[in-house]
Protein backbone atom coordinates (compact mmCIF):
# COMPACT_ATOMS: atom_id res chain seq x y z
CA UNK A 1 0.00 0.00 0.00
CA UNK A 2 1.70 3.35 -1.15
CA UNK A 3 0.59 6.78 -1.74
CA UNK A 4 -2.92 6.32 -0.04
CA UNK A 5 -4.22 3.88 -1.77
CA UNK A 6 -6.02 1.59 0.68
CA UNK A 7 -6.40 -1.94 0.38
CA UNK A 8 -9.79 -4.31 0.31
CA UNK A 9 -12.50 -3.83 2.46
CA UNK A 10 -13.12 -5.15 5.98
CA UNK A 11 -16.36 -5.42 7.71
CA UNK A 12 -16.32 -4.21 11.68
CA UNK A 13 -19.10 -5.59 13.47
CA UNK A 14 -20.30 -4.73 17.31
CA UNK A 15 -23.27 -3.68 18.77
CA UNK A 16 -23.06 -3.10 22.47
CA UNK A 17 -21.96 -0.81 24.88
CA UNK A 18 -18.22 -2.20 25.54
CA UNK A 19 -17.93 -3.20 21.76
CA UNK A 20 -18.67 0.58 20.72
CA UNK A 21 -15.64 1.63 22.91
CA UNK A 22 -13.38 -1.12 21.73
CA UNK A 23 -14.42 -0.73 17.82
CA UNK A 24 -13.36 2.75 18.05
CA UNK A 25 -10.03 2.47 18.00
CA UNK A 26 -9.86 -0.89 15.60
CA UNK A 27 -12.27 1.18 13.58
CA UNK A 28 -9.13 3.79 13.27
CA UNK A 29 -6.55 1.33 12.71
CA UNK A 30 -8.24 -0.24 10.63
CA UNK A 31 -9.27 3.00 8.70
CA UNK A 32 -5.39 3.78 7.97
CA UNK A 33 -5.27 0.55 5.65
CA UNK A 34 -8.58 -0.88 4.57
CA UNK A 35 -11.94 0.80 3.56
CA UNK A 36 -13.81 0.06 6.19
CA UNK A 37 -17.77 -0.95 6.73
CA UNK A 38 -18.36 -0.42 10.35
CA UNK A 39 -21.76 -2.41 11.31
CA UNK A 40 -23.56 -1.71 14.43
CA UNK A 41 -26.07 -4.54 15.13
CA UNK A 42 -28.20 -1.93 17.69
CA UNK A 43 -27.75 -4.76 20.38
CA UNK A 44 -27.36 -1.50 22.72
CA UNK A 45 -29.79 1.18 21.74
CA UNK A 46 -30.34 3.30 24.84
CA UNK A 47 -28.61 6.89 24.19
CA UNK A 48 -26.19 6.24 27.24
CA UNK A 49 -24.70 3.00 25.55
CA UNK A 50 -24.76 4.06 22.28
CA UNK A 51 -24.75 6.94 20.38
CA UNK A 52 -23.21 8.93 23.97
CA UNK A 53 -19.86 6.49 23.24
CA UNK A 54 -19.74 7.70 19.39
CA UNK A 55 -20.15 11.22 20.56
CA UNK A 56 -16.92 11.08 23.02
CA UNK A 57 -14.98 8.86 21.06
CA UNK A 58 -15.07 11.22 17.98
CA UNK A 59 -16.17 8.62 15.93
CA UNK A 60 -18.52 8.86 12.60
CA UNK A 61 -21.83 7.15 12.55
CA UNK A 62 -21.41 3.32 12.05
CA UNK A 63 -21.79 3.19 8.08
CA UNK A 64 -24.84 0.96 8.54
CA UNK A 65 -27.06 0.11 11.82
CA UNK A 66 -28.86 -2.98 11.96
CA UNK A 67 -31.28 -2.20 14.50
CA UNK A 68 -32.11 -5.55 16.00
CA UNK A 69 -32.45 -4.55 19.84
CA UNK A 70 -33.11 -6.57 22.90
CA UNK A 71 -35.06 -9.74 22.85
CA UNK A 72 -34.54 -13.34 24.09
CA UNK A 73 -30.40 -15.22 23.27
CA UNK A 74 -31.74 -17.12 20.39
CA UNK A 75 -34.32 -14.12 18.89
CA UNK A 76 -30.99 -11.57 19.72
CA UNK A 77 -28.22 -13.63 18.18
CA UNK A 78 -30.80 -14.98 15.42
CA UNK A 79 -31.68 -11.22 14.33
CA UNK A 80 -27.69 -10.14 14.14
CA UNK A 81 -27.01 -13.50 11.79
CA UNK A 82 -29.87 -12.55 8.71
CA UNK A 83 -29.01 -8.97 9.27
CA UNK A 84 -25.70 -9.55 9.27
CA UNK A 85 -25.87 -12.17 6.46
CA UNK A 86 -28.21 -9.88 4.37
CA UNK A 87 -25.54 -7.22 4.47
CA UNK A 88 -22.19 -9.62 3.77
CA UNK A 89 -23.76 -10.74 1.08
CA UNK A 90 -23.87 -7.50 -0.58
CA UNK A 91 -20.86 -5.86 0.57
CA UNK A 92 -18.47 -9.13 0.31
CA UNK A 93 -15.75 -7.43 2.33
CA UNK A 94 -12.47 -9.63 2.67
CA UNK A 95 -12.67 -10.30 6.58
CA UNK A 96 -15.15 -9.41 9.12
CA UNK A 97 -13.67 -8.49 12.71
CA UNK A 98 -15.68 -8.98 15.93
CA UNK A 99 -14.98 -8.32 19.52
CA UNK A 100 -15.72 -10.07 22.41
CA UNK A 101 -18.38 -12.58 24.06
CA UNK A 102 -22.00 -11.05 23.08
CA UNK A 103 -24.67 -12.18 21.30
CA UNK A 104 -23.65 -9.48 18.36
CA UNK A 105 -20.20 -11.23 18.22
CA UNK A 106 -21.19 -14.85 17.62
CA UNK A 107 -24.14 -13.55 15.37
CA UNK A 108 -22.33 -11.52 13.05
CA UNK A 109 -19.50 -14.16 12.98
CA UNK A 110 -21.58 -17.20 12.54
CA UNK A 111 -23.09 -14.71 9.51
CA UNK A 112 -19.30 -14.28 8.13
CA UNK A 113 -18.02 -17.85 7.88
CA UNK A 114 -21.44 -19.32 6.97
CA UNK A 115 -20.50 -17.00 3.85
CA UNK A 116 -17.03 -17.89 3.85
CA UNK A 117 -15.39 -14.82 4.44
CA UNK A 118 -12.60 -15.31 7.17
CA UNK A 119 -13.43 -13.84 10.83
CA UNK A 120 -11.04 -12.10 13.18
CA UNK A 121 -11.84 -12.22 16.54
CA UNK A 122 -10.68 -9.58 19.04
CA UNK A 123 -10.37 -10.34 22.90
CA UNK A 124 -10.10 -14.27 22.06
CA UNK A 125 -9.21 -16.79 24.74
CA UNK A 126 -10.41 -15.95 27.90
CA UNK A 127 -12.59 -18.70 29.47
CA UNK A 128 -14.53 -18.95 32.41
CA UNK A 129 -15.42 -22.18 34.35
CA UNK A 130 -19.49 -22.04 33.75
CA UNK A 131 -19.60 -23.01 30.43
CA UNK A 132 -23.26 -22.86 29.84
CA UNK A 133 -22.92 -18.75 30.31
CA UNK A 134 -24.23 -16.98 27.53
CA UNK A 135 -20.73 -14.86 27.22
CA UNK A 136 -18.90 -18.25 27.51
CA UNK A 137 -20.66 -19.80 24.71
CA UNK A 138 -20.26 -16.88 22.48
CA UNK A 139 -16.72 -16.59 23.02
CA UNK A 140 -15.78 -20.60 22.62
CA UNK A 141 -18.27 -20.28 19.55
CA UNK A 142 -16.23 -17.18 17.92
CA UNK A 143 -12.83 -18.64 19.24
CA UNK A 144 -13.67 -21.70 16.97
CA UNK A 145 -14.66 -20.43 13.86
CA UNK A 146 -12.73 -17.72 13.79
CA UNK A 147 -9.31 -17.56 11.78
CA UNK A 148 -7.21 -14.98 13.47
CA UNK A 149 -7.78 -15.37 17.05
CA UNK A 150 -6.21 -11.66 18.46
CA UNK A 151 -5.40 -12.00 22.46
CA UNK A 152 -5.17 -9.26 25.09
CA UNK A 153 -2.87 -11.71 27.44
CA UNK A 154 0.26 -14.29 27.47
CA UNK A 155 -2.30 -16.54 28.75
CA UNK A 156 -5.19 -16.15 26.77
CA UNK A 157 -2.10 -17.06 23.82
CA UNK A 158 -1.36 -19.86 25.28
CA UNK A 159 -4.90 -21.14 25.18
CA UNK A 160 -5.34 -20.78 21.91
CA UNK A 161 -2.55 -22.28 20.67
CA UNK A 162 -3.33 -25.39 22.73
CA UNK A 163 -6.85 -25.54 21.47
CA UNK A 164 -6.72 -23.94 17.78
CA UNK A 165 -3.82 -25.09 15.96
CA UNK A 166 -5.62 -24.42 12.71
CA UNK A 167 -5.88 -20.54 13.31
CA UNK A 168 -3.30 -18.03 13.52
CA UNK A 169 -2.85 -16.28 17.27
CA UNK A 170 -1.98 -12.94 18.00
CA UNK A 171 -0.96 -11.46 21.08
CA UNK A 172 -2.36 -7.67 20.61
CA UNK A 173 -2.90 -7.07 24.20
CA UNK A 174 -6.17 -5.23 25.22
CA UNK A 175 -7.53 -2.53 22.77
CA UNK A 176 -9.44 -1.34 25.55
CA UNK A 177 -5.94 -0.07 27.11
CA UNK A 178 -5.84 1.75 23.94
CA UNK A 179 -8.44 3.77 24.70
CA UNK A 180 -8.11 4.55 27.95
CA UNK A 181 -5.04 5.74 27.18
CA UNK A 182 -6.09 8.22 24.74
CA UNK A 183 -8.96 9.83 26.69
CA UNK A 184 -7.17 9.88 30.09
CA UNK A 185 -6.00 13.50 29.86
CA UNK A 186 -9.68 14.39 28.70
CA UNK A 187 -11.64 13.07 31.65
CA UNK A 188 -14.15 15.72 32.80
CA UNK A 189 -14.18 16.78 36.46
CA UNK A 190 -17.88 14.93 37.26
CA UNK A 191 -18.34 16.99 40.55
CA UNK A 192 -22.46 16.98 40.34
CA UNK A 193 -22.17 13.16 40.62
CA UNK A 194 -19.27 12.89 43.31
CA UNK A 195 -20.17 13.56 46.86
CA UNK A 196 -19.54 16.93 48.21
CA UNK A 197 -16.25 18.19 50.05
CA UNK A 198 -14.05 15.69 48.13
CA UNK A 199 -15.45 12.85 50.31
CA UNK A 200 -13.46 9.45 49.61
CA UNK A 201 -16.32 7.14 47.71
CA UNK A 202 -16.93 4.00 46.05
CA UNK A 203 -17.99 3.56 42.47
CA UNK A 204 -20.03 0.51 41.48
CA UNK A 205 -21.54 -1.02 38.28
CA UNK A 206 -23.88 -4.05 38.21
CA UNK A 207 -25.59 -5.81 35.13
CA UNK A 208 -24.83 -9.38 34.52
CA UNK A 209 -27.49 -11.98 33.94
CA UNK A 210 -26.38 -13.71 37.04
CA UNK A 211 -27.72 -10.98 39.04
CA UNK A 212 -30.44 -9.34 37.20
CA UNK A 213 -31.88 -12.76 36.83
CA UNK A 214 -32.28 -13.17 40.90
CA UNK A 215 -33.65 -9.49 41.75
CA UNK A 216 -34.00 -10.55 45.50
CA UNK A 217 -29.95 -11.35 45.48
CA UNK A 218 -29.47 -7.77 43.24
CA UNK A 219 -31.93 -6.43 46.11
CA UNK A 220 -29.93 -7.61 48.52
CA UNK A 221 -26.92 -6.50 47.14
CA UNK A 222 -27.97 -3.04 46.50
CA UNK A 223 -29.20 -2.96 50.62
CA UNK A 224 -25.43 -4.03 50.88
CA UNK A 225 -24.12 -0.91 49.34
CA UNK A 226 -26.40 1.23 51.12
CA UNK A 227 -24.69 0.20 54.40
CA UNK A 228 -21.38 0.35 53.53
CA UNK A 229 -18.11 2.66 55.24
CA UNK A 230 -17.60 4.75 52.02
CA UNK A 231 -20.11 6.45 50.04
CA UNK A 232 -21.61 4.68 46.93
CA UNK A 233 -21.86 5.68 43.39
CA UNK A 234 -23.63 3.51 41.41
CA UNK A 235 -24.22 3.99 38.06
CA UNK A 236 -27.41 2.34 36.98
CA UNK A 237 -27.33 -0.39 33.90
CA UNK A 238 -30.83 -0.34 32.00
CA UNK A 239 -30.96 -3.86 32.08
CA UNK A 240 -30.59 -3.71 36.13
CA UNK A 241 -33.11 -1.13 36.17
CA UNK A 242 -35.45 -2.65 34.25
CA UNK A 243 -35.28 -5.57 35.99
CA UNK A 244 -35.95 -4.10 39.70
CA UNK A 245 -39.19 -2.26 38.08
CA UNK A 246 -40.39 -5.59 37.11
CA UNK A 247 -40.36 -7.27 40.49
CA UNK A 248 -41.51 -4.10 42.53
CA UNK A 249 -40.06 -0.68 43.64
CA UNK A 250 -37.28 0.86 42.17
CA UNK A 251 -34.06 1.32 44.06
CA UNK A 252 -32.99 5.41 44.72
CA UNK A 253 -30.45 6.66 46.25
CA UNK A 254 -30.80 5.90 49.94
CA UNK A 255 -28.27 6.03 52.90
CA UNK A 256 -24.99 6.16 51.85
CA UNK A 257 -25.58 4.66 48.03
CA UNK A 258 -26.06 7.27 45.65
CA UNK A 259 -28.18 5.49 42.55
CA UNK A 260 -26.94 7.76 38.53
CA UNK A 261 -28.53 6.40 35.73
CA UNK A 262 -25.90 4.26 33.35
CA UNK A 263 -23.13 7.43 32.77
CA UNK A 264 -20.75 8.02 29.56
CA UNK A 265 -17.99 5.88 28.77
CA UNK A 266 -15.46 9.38 29.54
CA UNK A 267 -17.44 9.91 32.96
CA UNK A 268 -17.60 6.28 34.28
CA UNK A 269 -13.48 6.43 34.19
CA UNK A 270 -13.66 9.59 35.68
CA UNK A 271 -15.47 8.27 38.27
CA UNK A 272 -13.34 5.15 38.48
CA UNK A 273 -10.21 7.17 38.56
CA UNK A 274 -11.18 9.69 41.36
CA UNK A 275 -12.89 6.35 43.70
CA UNK A 276 -11.07 4.78 46.99
CA UNK A 277 -12.58 1.45 45.40
CA UNK A 278 -14.47 -0.66 42.61
CA UNK A 279 -17.03 -2.36 43.32
CA UNK A 280 -18.28 -4.50 39.86
CA UNK A 281 -19.21 -7.47 37.56
CA UNK A 282 -18.18 -6.00 34.49
CA UNK A 283 -15.04 -6.89 32.91
CA UNK A 284 -14.35 -3.56 31.19
CA UNK A 285 -14.73 -1.21 34.22
CA UNK A 286 -12.41 -4.34 36.08
CA UNK A 287 -9.13 -3.90 34.10
CA UNK A 288 -9.96 -0.07 33.82
CA UNK A 289 -9.87 -0.22 37.74
CA UNK A 290 -6.59 -2.03 37.52
CA UNK A 291 -5.10 0.34 35.17
CA UNK A 292 -5.94 3.40 36.89
CA UNK A 293 -4.67 1.52 39.90
CA UNK A 294 -7.88 1.26 41.69
CA UNK A 295 -8.21 -1.68 43.97
CA UNK A 296 -11.89 -3.51 42.72
CA UNK A 297 -13.95 -6.16 44.22
CA UNK A 298 -15.80 -8.23 41.58
CA UNK A 299 -19.13 -9.78 42.20
CA UNK A 300 -18.90 -12.50 40.63
CA UNK A 301 -17.48 -16.43 41.62
CA UNK A 302 -15.10 -16.00 38.86
CA UNK A 303 -13.35 -13.34 36.50
CA UNK A 304 -12.25 -14.05 33.10
CA UNK A 305 -9.36 -11.25 34.09
CA UNK A 306 -7.22 -13.74 36.01
CA UNK A 307 -3.93 -11.92 35.98
CA UNK A 308 -6.20 -8.92 37.96
CA UNK A 309 -6.56 -11.62 41.03
CA UNK A 310 -2.95 -12.64 40.72
CA UNK A 311 -1.54 -9.62 40.74
CA UNK A 312 -3.43 -8.20 43.76
CA UNK A 313 -5.89 -5.48 42.03
CA UNK A 314 -8.68 -7.37 42.46
CA UNK A 315 -11.05 -9.30 44.44
CA UNK A 316 -13.86 -11.79 43.96
CA UNK A 317 -16.60 -12.12 45.88
CA UNK A 318 -19.60 -14.00 45.42
CA UNK A 319 -22.96 -12.11 45.23
CA UNK A 320 -24.67 -14.28 47.33
CA UNK A 321 -21.92 -14.41 50.29
CA UNK A 322 -22.74 -12.78 53.15
CA UNK A 323 -22.67 -9.18 52.75
CA UNK A 324 -20.41 -8.04 55.56
CA UNK A 325 -17.76 -9.71 53.43
CA UNK A 326 -18.18 -6.98 51.53
CA UNK A 327 -16.68 -4.30 53.65
CA UNK A 328 -13.95 -6.71 54.41
CA UNK A 329 -13.28 -7.26 50.72
CA UNK A 330 -12.68 -3.45 50.08
CA UNK A 331 -10.39 -3.30 53.15
CA UNK A 332 -8.32 -5.84 51.97
CA UNK A 333 -8.19 -5.20 47.88
CA UNK A 334 -7.47 -1.34 49.28
CA UNK A 335 -4.35 -2.55 51.17
CA UNK A 336 -3.03 -4.15 48.01
CA UNK A 337 -1.81 -1.16 45.56
CA UNK A 338 -0.06 -0.84 44.32
CA UNK A 339 0.57 -3.64 41.39
CA UNK A 340 2.02 -4.74 38.19
CA UNK A 341 -0.05 -2.49 35.33
CA UNK A 342 1.53 -4.72 32.07
CA UNK A 343 -0.61 -7.64 31.90
CA UNK A 344 -2.95 -6.73 29.00
CA UNK A 345 -0.16 -5.02 26.56
CA UNK A 346 1.27 -1.98 25.98
CA UNK A 347 -1.93 0.40 24.24
CA UNK A 348 -1.09 -0.39 20.64
CA UNK A 349 -3.34 -3.62 20.22
CA UNK A 350 -5.74 -1.67 17.66
CA UNK A 351 -2.32 -0.70 15.44
CA UNK A 352 -1.62 -5.02 16.02
CA UNK A 353 -5.22 -6.24 15.20
CA UNK A 354 -5.08 -4.14 12.06
CA UNK A 355 -1.74 -5.43 10.66
CA UNK A 356 -3.66 -9.29 11.61
CA UNK A 357 -6.35 -8.28 9.85
CA UNK A 358 -4.62 -6.71 6.73
CA UNK A 359 -2.83 -10.66 6.84
CA UNK A 360 -5.87 -11.97 6.53
CA UNK A 361 -7.52 -10.05 3.77
CA UNK A 362 -4.63 -11.12 1.73
CA UNK A 363 -4.88 -14.54 2.20
CA UNK A 364 -8.84 -13.85 1.39
CA UNK A 365 -7.51 -13.03 -2.11
CA UNK A 366 -6.40 -16.20 -2.86
C1 LIG B 1 -24.68 -7.52 26.97
C2 LIG B 1 -23.74 -8.72 26.83
C3 LIG B 1 -22.79 -8.73 27.99
C4 LIG B 1 -22.05 -7.41 28.15
C5 LIG B 1 -23.09 -6.30 28.25
C6 LIG B 1 -22.44 -4.93 28.36
C7 LIG B 1 -24.77 -10.68 25.71
C8 LIG B 1 -25.26 -12.06 25.91
N1 LIG B 1 -24.48 -10.00 26.84
O1 LIG B 1 -25.44 -7.71 28.14
O2 LIG B 1 -21.81 -9.74 27.80
O3 LIG B 1 -21.26 -7.45 29.33
O4 LIG B 1 -23.93 -6.33 27.08
O5 LIG B 1 -23.39 -3.97 28.74
O6 LIG B 1 -24.65 -10.25 24.59
N2 LIG B 1 -31.37 -2.84 27.69
C9 LIG B 1 -31.82 -1.54 27.62
N3 LIG B 1 -31.22 -0.67 26.78
C10 LIG B 1 -30.18 -1.03 25.99
C11 LIG B 1 -29.74 -2.37 26.04
C12 LIG B 1 -30.31 -3.25 26.90
O7 LIG B 1 -32.76 -1.16 28.31
O8 LIG B 1 -29.65 -0.17 25.26
C13 LIG B 1 -32.02 -3.78 28.63
C14 LIG B 1 -33.23 -4.44 28.09
O9 LIG B 1 -34.08 -4.64 29.16
C15 LIG B 1 -32.68 -5.76 27.60
C16 LIG B 1 -31.65 -6.08 28.64
O10 LIG B 1 -31.10 -4.80 28.96
O11 LIG B 1 -33.67 -6.72 27.48
C17 LIG B 1 -30.55 -6.98 28.21
O12 LIG B 1 -29.78 -6.40 27.18
P1 LIG B 1 -28.81 -7.30 26.29
O13 LIG B 1 -28.18 -6.51 25.25
O14 LIG B 1 -29.49 -8.54 25.90
O15 LIG B 1 -27.70 -7.77 27.31
P2 LIG B 1 -26.83 -6.96 28.33
O16 LIG B 1 -27.30 -7.31 29.68
O17 LIG B 1 -26.70 -5.52 28.02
Amino acid sequence: MTGGEKAGRIALCYGTRPQVIKASAVRRALAARHQVLAVDTGQHYDFALNELLYQQLGVAPPDCFLGTGSGSHATQTAAVMVRCEALLTEQRPQAVVVIGDTNSTLGSALAAAKLRIPVVHVEAGLAAADYLMAEELNRRATDAIARVLCTPSARATARMRAAHADATVVETGDVALDVLQAQLDRLPAVTHLRPPDGRPYVYATLHRAELTDDVALLRNVLATLSTLEHSVILAMHPRTRAALEASGPAVESNGGLTVVPAVGYLESLALAHGATAVVTDSGGVQREAYWLGVPCVTLRRETEWEETLELGANRLLAPDQAPDLLQARLADAVAAAPWDRSAYGRGDAATRIAQAATLLAGEGNG
